[in-house]
């Protein structure tokens, strides 16, 4: 469906984000005609750029990160003709006004402001559009991630937005929302009438979040080694996961709705600090190693500095939500760079039958197992004992019920991106974090990291293409329990 014409405006236009997802996500929402006439979109940066060499550097990102079958010359000329570009300098006075100019006669037509900066630009940013009139009723801020690096500075950025712009209008962005499997969550618990009866702790073990990717930290080092896997993954990211694994049916798929289930969810989270760190979390660091048989260096020698460094690039932590529901099952989350596949998936492990009537000659009854596989490969997977064919007897297998999204739905699978650019035009925030989600996502997270730095405690080494330190292994082993591994 066509969305309304906008001008959107990219701070950090000549960034690595603006060219790997930002522009690429756009050209191919106009190739599909979503975008309408006269939208126009302006890259905003310090540089010393015009017109002609921002096209050519759009082109560039567009060769580079949008397959090649999606590249049609005709509608890559057409995008290009929407792009334009103003030398702003976010913490001063140059620039805004030539920006004031050139979107002056697009007064009414949604106008949005996304910023893919560093955080502390934030409040030079949206201080600076204030100041130069340029936020109108149809202004819709969107707000990249890292939003501070703990509660405190999230609350200071926060705030400083707040000053001139209502929470209405301020879109932070988790991209993991956008995600087509993640949003197929919500319509697998509650556009079916199969799950939501056992999803709770009469009938759910446990759950596992595993976020693995292959790649190291690779140029953005400066960046991963003042975050860290649990800024970086796990306060935004993985939570938002747990969020819409453990929240109760909102009474509307309406934003706010949505957003305050996964807040009670957040508020929920048992404290993990100085007294259990020990027991519920572990913190790697990858060495040396390889990966898909080419040999991979350690992550100190990937930073830019080659010094030591106390920065985890895996986290692996059992979670658990004080709830009624929820109140007493595990939620293991695990992330990590230099891992073997990059695979995300969420398995919802339910408990063992109450009894086997099939005896000892029945063999090992496995507990049903739902897998929801993000990436890559997104499908779900339900595994069932079944009874293995043949005149043998009861004798049963494991066998998953597949739903594949690649064979059921042809077609390309959009990247998360255009479909929240979209829905920033749209006006539609239910995909988009709250500002007292995120800032309790802090909450529960500071105390870890305080815990970490006060016990001293440094992360476990691991090697490059191996599943973590081996005290990950152990930290769901010693509950009797394993990480999930696709077994067909
Ligand atoms: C980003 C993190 O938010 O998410 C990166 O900063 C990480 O470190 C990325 O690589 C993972 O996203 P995706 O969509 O590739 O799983």
């Amino acid at each position: 469906v066509a969305v309304e014409p906008f001008d959107l405006v990219v701070f950090g236009g000549t960034g690595d984000l603006a060219h790997r997802k930002l522009f690429p996500s756009l050209y191919l929402r106009d190739r599909d005609g979503q975008i309408t006439d006269p939208s126009r979109i302006i890259g905003v940066s310090r540089s010393k750029l015009d017109r002609k060499a921002f096209r050519a550097e759009v082109k560039t990102a567009l060769e580079t990160f949008v397959s090649a079958d999606l590249l049609e010359k005709k509608k890559v000329s057409k995008f290009l003709d929407r792009i334009d570009f103003v030398m702003v300098d976010a913490t001063g006075d140059d620039g805004w006004d030539d920006l004031k100019k050139l979107i002056a006669d697009g007064l009414d037509r949604v106008r949005a402001f996304y910023l893919a900066t560093s955080p502390n630009l934030f409040d030079a940013i949206t201080h600076g559009l204030a100041k130069h009139e340029l936020l109108t009723p149809k202004t819709r801020v969107v707000l990249e991630k890292p939003l501070g690096r703990d509660l405190a500075s999230a609350v200071e950025i926060n705030s400083a937005v707040a000053d001139v712009l209502p929470e209405s209008q301020i879109y932070r962005i988790d991209h993991y929302l956008g995600k087509e499997t993640v949003q197929n969550l919500m319509a697998l618990r509650f556009a079916n009438v199969l799950f939501e009866p056992v999803w709770d702790s009469a009938h759910v073990d446990h759950v596992q979040i595993t976020v693995a990717e292959k790649v190291g930290v690779e140029g953005r080092g400066g960046y991963y080694d003042t975050s860290g896997a649990l800024r970086d993954m796990i306060q935004n990211h993985m939570l938002q996961l747990l969020c819409l694994v453990a929240m109760e049916p909102p009474s509307a798929m309406e934003a706010d709705a949505l957003r305050d289930e996964k807040l009670k969810v957040l508020r929920a989270l048992k404290p993990i600090d100085e007294t259990n760190v020990r027991q519920f979390t572990v913190r790697g660091q990858y060495r040396a190693g390889a990966i898909d048989g080419k040999s991979v260096p350690g992550y100190i020698d990937e930073l830019p500095d080659q010094s030591s460094s106390p920065t985890e690039t895996f986290v692996a932590l059992k979670a658990e939500v004080a709830t009624w529901r929820w109140a007493g099952v595990p939620f293991y989350l695990r992330t990590g760079k230099r891992l073997p596949s990059r695979v995300s998936e969420i398995v919802i492990q339910f408990r063992d039958v109450p009894l086997s009537i099939f005896g000892a000659a029945g063999g090992f009854l496995a507990p049903n197992r739902l897998v929801i596989r993000l990436q890559p490969d997104e499908g779900v997977k339900l595994y069932l004992m079944i009874k293995d064919p043949g005149p043998g007897g009861m004798r049963f297998r494991e066998v998953p019920l597949n739903l594949s999204f690649a064979d059921t739905f042809k077609g390309p699978n959009p990247d998360a991106y255009e479909r929240l650019l979209m829905d920033v035009i749209r006006g539609s925030q239910a995909l988009f974090m709250r500002r007292d989600e995120v800032e309790a996502a802090w909450t529960w997270a500071d105390p870890i990291l305080e815990a970490w730095s006060r016990l001293g405690r440094v992360p476990d080494p691991y090697t490059a293409g191996t599943w973590g330190p081996s005290t990950a292994v152990a930290l769901i082993e010693r509950d009797g329990r394993t990480w999930h591994e696709d077994v067909s």
